[in-house]
């Protein structure tokens, strides 16, 4: 008997086939998010569901969809999904780790490279016809050789981001929330990088780069009292998630230049943007397309698709991230019955 999977977004051909084997597909193209009864309404017959950020999957939508077994979140980071509640229900949540390190690293120096070089602000410029010809003090922005790039989360895609930085010559201090270990060893003695603590990374930053995920410790991480602590020529670029910063306070230090501009791919209550940012041509403002790329993608999705079939043929998938919630007796025996 094939199972039945809810798709949000867009699942290619080729993946489509290779899900519709063991299972019957709805997807859905939604623009922006669903509202909550209306997702319940869809998911409520599902036995899983390959989900995105856009999408607040609740324990009151686990609640009432009883036969949901498995949230496939096509996204490394899972804030949008009530974990202990899908544990509690032992409803397995996998994500997409690795696979798009790259991707996101590399938007993040795409954001790096046009806040400092004031890449939008120049192309606005051109296009309004403002412009008369060379001037030596036109559109200056800071050199990043030599100075010091602080990055908070050297993780998958930090390590990526840090390789990135190292190249354009800049110096690299991170922080990270567990205790110093080889990674740390193999960090320094590869990219030159000095484990510091927040305060002092905040302090001694040009540039800082945000690269942990959100969770009830890094929520509000960087509020007033951090920002008051970066010099007033740090450029702040967050590719994670925008709630791991105070929103209201980074604009007024924007709008009141108490610090010199932000790269932001990502905000706290997506999709809005404060309506302060808008005018700021010291700030570059993205839709949260960190791992928008063809190739990335196809593999995220690739892996949301493998979960789903993995799971369900009995197989615990790599990258479950409740590990509590995997029963391999139940879900064995559930793949036995089913073929
Ligand atoms: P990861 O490999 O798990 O790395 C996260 C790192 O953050 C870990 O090294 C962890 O430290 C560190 N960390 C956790 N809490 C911290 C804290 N309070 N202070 C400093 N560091 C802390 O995750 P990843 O794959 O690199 O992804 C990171 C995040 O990027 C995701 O969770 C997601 O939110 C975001 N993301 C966004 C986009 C986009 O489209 N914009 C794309 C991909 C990912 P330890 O090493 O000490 O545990
Ligand atoms: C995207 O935001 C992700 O977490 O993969």
């Amino acid at each position: 008997m094939k199972i039945k999977v809810l798709v949000l977004g867009q699942l290619n051909e080729q993946l489509s086939k290779r899900l519709e084997k063991i299972a019957e597909i709805q997807c859905i193209h939604r623009e922006e998010a669903l509202p909550e009864d209306v997702l319940l309404e869809q998911l409520r017959d599902k036995d899983a569901v390959v989900s995105e950020p856009l999408d607040t999957i609740s324990s009151a939508i686990m609640d009432a969809c009883k036969n949901l077994r498995i949230i496939a979140n096509r996204a490394v980071g899972f804030d949008n999904v009530e974990i202990p509640e899908a544990t509690k229900r032992g409803i397995i949540v996998t994500n997409t780790p690795g696979v798009l390190d790259a991707a996101t690293a590399d938007l993040a120096m795409a954001l790096l490279l046009s806040t400092t070089r004031r890449v939008c602000e120049a192309d606005r410029y051109v296009r309004a016809g403002k412009w008369s010809g060379f001037k030596s003090d036109l559109m200056l922005g800071p050199d990043l050789d030599g100075k010091t790039m602080g990055i908070i989360g050297m993780g998958r895609i930090g390590k990526a981001f840090a390789k990135r930085a190292g190249a354009f010559g800049l110096k690299l201090i991170y922080s990270r929330s567990s205790s110093p270990d080889a990674t740390d060893r193999k960090l320094a003695s590869e990219l030159g990088a000095k484990r510091v603590e927040l305060d002092e990374l905040l302090q001694n930053s040009d540039f800082i780069s945000i690269h942990c995920p959100l969770n009830d410790e890094t929520r509000g991480l960087i509020g007033q009292r951090e920002l008051d602590l970066m010099k007033p020529e740090c450029i702040l670029i967050n590719t994670a998630r925008g709630a791991i910063i105070d929103e209201p306070a980074l604009v007024s230090h924007l709008v009141n230049g108490k610090i010199l501009g932000a790269g932001l791919d990502v905000f706290a209550h997506e999709p809005n943007v404060p309506e302060e940012l808008l005018s700021l041509d010291n700030v570059v403002l993205l839709p949260h397309i960190g791992s928008a790329c063809f190739e990335t993608r196809f593999r995220m999705s690739e892996l949301a698709v493998d979960s789903i079939i993995s799971a369900f043929a009995g197989k615990r998938p790599p990258n479950i991230v409740n590990a509590d919630a995997w029963d391999e007796q139940k879900w064995n025996a559930a793949a036995k019955e089913r073929s």
